[in-house]
């Protein structure tokens, strides 16, 4: 297949390089148009505009394939850990045994914050949503460390890497106990990075915390599974702060606000109070299946849908399997997971959803593993945010490494043409 693009635009014709991925994907080169032709293109929402070349992961939305590094997401979720994984993502490849205990050890020594850190949270209303805490508490840790934060600096990137995926677990969990106005519960370093979570959200300083070797196991896969998804709308925002030259604190929390919305991270939330409206309404499923065919009710099926795949979201696949063994590991049964599965029986039986492809996502069976574990439900999305710190990363550094420019997109103006100012004095009510 040729390797340029022709471009006929009225009687000119314009010829365009074109790129093709590891894994075949093609893409048109438009650096040259705008001072070949005078055109830019435009694309809102980026649905057909590649940002970027990324080694990082791989997406294929047609057949459900994804792959970090080139390993697929089924033998990372089965037989690695969460650490490994972002180890992999951020250094670039897997770990030797010796790099890989030098990498747990370096992290598992940064997991406390400055004690003036937990001031901060006292700022907050106790009923603060968590992702508000974790944004505003990301930026803030920059500020102990203002001094070595240079983006070009590898050291430096290497510190604070290790510093953040230390950290942000340890600040996610001070959010929940303050929100529940308990004590902090320290890291303590003697547990794997799951088990110290768990620890530092469910144990209490009045007596020995037991953890539940098949909480930490599901949570550890929970972590891989969220680790990156390569250029979804957080890990954008991310890179785009990043090509300012902001430092990696304050580009990951940009991230964390961009996952905040209910259309990305924060549909984990979204997806179980709709599961429980669903459950409390005697109407049942059917009728929120037509809520979601009919565009003007403003309804969707939160956890169905995604950008890229067009088929079922292999983490979803690996959720919806693994969602029973884990409830039943942890003793527990969940309704909602019934009303989930009838859910996505229905939706993909009927016509509306298989024509648009909508399947299941990421967040459709997530949040009933999270509930499971007794997460309360605006803890989710900041679960979902701990899985992809490495992945922000990971794209940060990417970004750096290749000089990317700075991020600034090109618009077509459709606002008013020149006219004269009228002072006010002079204006008609
Ligand atoms: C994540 O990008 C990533 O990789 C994200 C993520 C990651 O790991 O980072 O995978 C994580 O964010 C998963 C998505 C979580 N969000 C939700 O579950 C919210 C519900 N889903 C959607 O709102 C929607 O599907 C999106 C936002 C996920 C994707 O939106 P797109 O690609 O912009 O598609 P669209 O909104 O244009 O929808 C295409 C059509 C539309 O109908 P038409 O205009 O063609 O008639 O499908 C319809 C939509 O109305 N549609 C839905 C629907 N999702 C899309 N209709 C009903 N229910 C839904 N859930």
């Amino acid at each position: 297949m040729s390797d340029t693009a022709t471009l006929k635009i009225g009687n000119d014709t314009y010829t365009l390089p074109t790129i093709v991925g590891t894994e075949g994907e093609r893409a048109i080169d438009v650096k040259p148009l705008r001072r070949e032709s005078g055109h830019i293109t435009l694309d809102p929402g980026f649905l057909n505009t590649g940002s970027c070349r990324s080694e990082i992961t791989f997406i294929d939305g047609e057949r459900g394939v994804l792959r970090y590094r080139g390993y697929p997401i089924e033998q990372l979720a089965e037989q690695s850990s969460f650490l490994e994984v972002a180890y992999l993502l951020t250094q670039g490849a897997l770990p030797s045994p010796s790099a890989l205990t030098e990498w747990e050890q370096r992290i598992t020594r940064h997991t406390l914050v400055h004690e003036d850190m937990k001031r901060m949270y006292e700022a907050f209303p106790p009923n603060a949503h968590p992702m508000a805490i974790l944004s505003a508490a990301v930026s803030a840790l920059s500020t102990f460390y203002q001094d070595e934060v240079d983006p070009l600096d590898p050291d430096q990137v290497q510190i604070n890497t290790i510093r953040l995926l230390a950290k942000v677990p340890t600040i996610a969990a001070f959010s929940l106990k303050r929100s529940q106005g308990h004590r902090y519960t320290y890291p303590d370093n003697g547990l794997s990075y799951a088990g110290r979570l768990l620890k530092m959200m469910f144990g209490y300083g009045t007596e020995p915390y037991e953890l539940d070797e098949d909480q930490e196991s599901a949570l550890d896969k929970l972590l891989i599974l969220h680790a990156d998804h390569e250029q979804n709308c957080s890990t954008t925002t991310v890179r785009i702060v990043g090509s300012s030259k902001a430092n990696l604190y304050a580009s990951i929390s940009s991230g964390i606000s961009a996952l905040w919305g209910p259309l990305h991270g924060g549909a984990n939330q979204a997806v179980i109070e709709m599961l429980e409206t669903i459950q409390n309404d005697s109407d049942g499923i059917d009728k929120y299946v037509r809520l979601a065919r009919d565009k003007s009710s403003g309804f969707r099926l939160m956890g169905f849908g995604h950008r890229v795949y067009k088929s079922y979201d292999p983490r979803a696949k690996i959720l919806k399997g693994a969602a029973d063994k884990i409830l039943a590991g942890l003793g527990q049964k969940d309704p909602l997971l019934d009303v989930a599965r009838r859910l996505e029986e229905v939706a993909l039986e009927d016509s509306y959803f298989r024509e648009k492809n909508l399947y299941p996502n990421v967040d459709f069976y997530s949040g009933i593993i999270y509930r499971a574990m007794g997460i309360p439900v605006n803890m989710f999305t900041v679960m979902f945010a701990l899985g992809r710190l490495p992945g922000w990363i990971a794209h940060w550094r990417e970004g750096n490494e290749q000089g990317l420019p700075i991020g600034r997109p090109r618009q077509i103006y459709t606002g008013s043409g020149e006219r004269p100012y009228v002072p006010v004095g002079q204006r008609e009510e």
